[in-house]
C-alpha cells in the first residue's frame, strides 16, 4: 500500500495522537478567531514583515523567507509552536516565535491568511515535477504529493493533518524545506509524513519539484 489516500492516512495518525489533536484543535480555533487588523499591527511592530513582508510575499535572503500571504492560519500557528518548543529547529525563528504569545500569534495568522494567496511567475513549468507531484511513483513508494497538498497545491485541514499551501512558495525556501524533510533536519511533519514523502526523492526530483510549484 504506496498511494494510501491522505484521508485514511490521516485517520492513522490522528488516532496515533488523539491527546495532541486535542491541543492542536484548540489552536485551530484561536487561529480561525484571530483578528487580521490587530495582527498587521502586531506582526508589524514585531518585525515579522521585515522579513516576510508586509503583503506576506517575504523578499531578501535569497528566497529563503517563506511566504506567508494566504497560507492556513492553523499551519501558521502549529510552525510558531513547533519553532518555539524546537520541534522545527531555526535559531532566529525560535527566538522570534518565543517574543510572541498565543494571541499575538493567533492575530497575527489571521493577518497572513487574510493576504491574497502567494503565486509564482508561470514560468518555471516542469513537466517531470509535475506528474511526480500529481501521481508519485508507486514502484519507489514515493506517495502523490496532491493527495495530501491538492490538485493544484493548495493544501488543505484532513483531521489534526494540516498540508500547507506550496504552489507559489519562493523556490530556494522549497527547495530547503524538501532537503531538510529528506535529510531528518526538519522532522515536525504528524506522524513524520513529509519525511516518508522526501525519503526517496533525487536531487533532480527535487529541482523539479520546486521548479514546478515555484511556478504556479
Ligand atoms: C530576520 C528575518 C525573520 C523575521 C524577523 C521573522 N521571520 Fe519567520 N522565518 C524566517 C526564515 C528565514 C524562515 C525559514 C526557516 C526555515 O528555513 O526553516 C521563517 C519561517 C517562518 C514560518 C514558517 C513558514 C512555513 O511555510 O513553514 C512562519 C510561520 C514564520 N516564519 C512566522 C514569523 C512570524 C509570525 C514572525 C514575527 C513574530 C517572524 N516569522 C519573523 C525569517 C524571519
Ligand atoms: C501524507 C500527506 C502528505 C504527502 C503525501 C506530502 N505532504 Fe508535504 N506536507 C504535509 C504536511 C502535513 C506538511 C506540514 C508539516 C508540518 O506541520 O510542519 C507538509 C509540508 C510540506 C512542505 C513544507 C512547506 C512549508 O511551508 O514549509 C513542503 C515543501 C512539502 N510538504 C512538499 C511536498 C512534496 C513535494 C510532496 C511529494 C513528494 C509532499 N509534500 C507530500 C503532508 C504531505
Amino acid at each position: 500500500m504506496v498511494l494510501l489516500a491522505c484521508g485514511a492516512l490521516a485517520f492513522q495518525v490522528e488516532a496515533a495522537t488523539k491527546v495532541k489533536a486535542v491541543g492542536e484543535a484548540k489552536a485551530v480555533q484561536a487561529a480561525g478567531k484571530g483578528d487580521a487588523v490587530a495582527g498587521r499591527i502586531k506582526s508589524e511592530s514585531e518585525r515579522c514583515q521585515e522579513c516576510h513582508g508586509a503583503d506576506g510575499n517575504g523578499h531578501g535572503h535569497e528566497g529563503l523567507f517563506a511566504k506567508l500571504a494566504g497560507q492556513y492560519p492553523e499551519y501558521i500557528v502549529k510552525q510558531i509552536r513547533n519553532f518555539r518548543s524546537g520541534e522545527r529547529k531555526h535559531d532566529f525563528m525560535s527566538m522570534m516565535a518565543k517574543s510572541v504569545d498565543d494571541a499575538d500569534v493567533a492575530d497575527i495568522a489571521t493577518y497572513f491568511a487574510s493576504l491574497p494567496a502567494m503565486r509564482g511567475d508561470g514560468g518555471n513549468d516542469s513537466a517531470v515535477g509535475k506528474k511526480l507531484f500529481a501521481e508519485g511513483d508507486a514502484g519507489r513508494n514515493i506517495a502523490a504529493c496532491a493527495s495530501c497538498h491538492g490538485a493544484q497545491g493548495k493544501g488543505g485541514v484532513a483531521g489534526n493533518v494540516i498540508s500547507p499551501l506550496i504552489a507559489g512558495q519562493d523556490a530556494r525556501y522549497l527547495e530547503k524545506q524538501l532537503l531538510d524533510w529528506r535529510s531528518g533536519e526538519r522532522k515536525n511533519s504528524t506522524g513524520g509524513v513529509m519525511n516518508a514523502a522526501a525519503k526517496s526523492l533525487t536531487d533532480a526530483e527535487i529541482q523539479a519539484l520546486v521548479h514546478y510549484l515555484s511556478g504556479l
